[in-house]
């Protein structure tokens, strides 16, 4: 049973299990995230964090969310971890009033599945912040409104 939770990255020993697990996941194949910046969730297995991920103020894009991190520990794989992190995290940017959230990835199916699944959608951007083979996503925070819209107008069954 996995639960997630919003965390306060600027806790030290909160960025400290943020750094470890940052370490473990991508094994410092990327820089590791300010924690005290933006906002950050954790994935427990009962006590113990088994994932996190991350969402900052987009600097590329104006009034949007960067989702700028997400890591499983490899015994965790395949529980949709990533996805219910990336659930909570659009409540969140709904919530900040940004207009979408936007995100990257590279060489990576397992991460660009989960954004498909999320409802994302790609697309190039004007500045082009990663590589030559970076895919860019992006969903538009409205999108999450209307499917709220759509459940509550819904007619029950009877
Ligand atoms: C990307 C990541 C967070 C996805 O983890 P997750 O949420 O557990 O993945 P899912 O639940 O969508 O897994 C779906 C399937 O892919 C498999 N899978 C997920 N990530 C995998 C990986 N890195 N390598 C091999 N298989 C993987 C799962 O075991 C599962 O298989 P199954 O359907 O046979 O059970 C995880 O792979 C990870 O932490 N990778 C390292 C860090 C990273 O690359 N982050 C993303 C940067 S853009």
């Amino acid at each position: 049973m996995y639960r997630i939770r919003e965390v306060d990255g600027s806790d030290d020993e909160i960025s400290d299990t943020l750094r470890g697990l940052h370490r473990l996941t991508f094994l410092d194949s990327a820089p590791v995230p300010e924690f005290g910046v933006g906002h950050w969730w954790l994935a427990y297995q009962e006590r113990l964090p088994v994932g996190f991920a991350g969402v900052v103020p987009s600097s590329y894009v104006a009034n949007a969310g960067y989702f700028c991190g997400v890591g499983v520990l490899r015994a965790h794989y395949g529980h949709a971890l990533q996805l219910r992190m990336m659930r909570a995290m659009e409540l969140r940017a709904r919530q900040n009033g940004w207009r979408c959230v936007v995100s990257d990835t590279t060489n990576n199916l397992f991460s660009a599945n989960n954004f498909i699944r999320a409802g994302y959608r790609l697309y190039q951007p004007g500045q082009p912040w990663g590589w030559s083979n970076t895919l860019y996503w992006r969903k538009p925070t409205k999108s999450l409104a209307f499917g709220r819209r759509i459940r509550r107008t819904r007619t029950p069954l009877s």
